[in-house]
């Protein structure tokens, strides 16, 4: 099945869409590290991912050689329960040997513009990556990339004020960062987000459209979110 040229894989629930791209990201993970010897992969914040979080904690992997960023972060302590760093700890990162230095937080702490500033050069060391992995809002944003907002070009990191998923202070990968990749994958569950996906299908102009493009992109989406 398809939305727009990407192609999308419909599963009954939040669980199998957790089972799937726990699998499609080891499976990116093995190929790249054959390919290249390493795994460079970009998470993506927010509730979906937790559950495939939890289920890659579980796994057997070769975490030597894995280098993890995020797409987006929230300009809070280290320790704030609302950190997207601290869920993937959580859930993940400290139950697994990946190394310190390979977990590249974006240091959102120091505010929006420093650690924007910062995390440019992680990222501009680092593309193309070998798999981005994106949620979506129910506005049809992705990553700290809200609609109506202004996006320069050049820069691979941008500082993020005023946005309307709390907290307005953000940092965030811009659409040419997360399309510095090899593959990407979209993550959408839940009813809440179908208004979205709908408005996704009928071509508006949201940003996770104008990120997740046809050819490296694929959609995994649960039912009740399901256009
Ligand atoms: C963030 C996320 C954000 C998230 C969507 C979906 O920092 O808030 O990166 O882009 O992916 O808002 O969030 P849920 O998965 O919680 O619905």
């Amino acid at each position: 099945m398809q939305l727009n040229g990407l192609e999308m894989k419909i599963l009954d629930d939040a669980d199998a869409v957790a089972e799937e791209t726990t699998a499609r990201v080891l499976a990116a993970a093995e190929q790249a590290i054959e390919a290249r010897g390493a795994f460079h992969l970009v998470l993506t914040g927010g509730s979906t991912p937790i559950a495939t979080y939890r289920r890659l904690a579980q796994a057997d992997a070769d975490w030597s050689t894995w280098h993890l960023y995020h797409g987006d972060e929230r300009c809070l302590p280290v320790d704030d329960v609302e950190r997207n760093s601290l869920a993937a700890r959580e859930a993940w990162l400290s139950r697994v040997d990946i190394p310190a230095q390979q977990i590249h937080d974006i240091p959102a702490e120091q505010g929006a513009e420093a650690a924007a500033a910062a995390y440019e050069a992680v990222v501009s060391a680092a593309v193309p990556f070998d798999l981005v992995l994106l949620g979506m809002g129910e506005d049809g944003h992705t990553a700290s990339l809200f609609p109506g907002q202004e996006v320069c070009p050049g820069p691979l990191v941008m500082p993020v004020h005023d946005a309307p998923k709390p907290p307005s202070d953000r940092v965030s990968l811009t659409p040419s960062a997360l399309c510095r990749t090899r593959r990407m994958l979209v993550l959408v569950t839940g009813a809440g987000k179908r208004p979205a996906m709908r408005r996704w299908r009928a071509g508006e102009g949201l940003p996770i459209a104008r990120v997740a493009v046809a050819g490296n992109a694929d959609l995994i989406l649960d039912r009740a979110a399901a256009p």
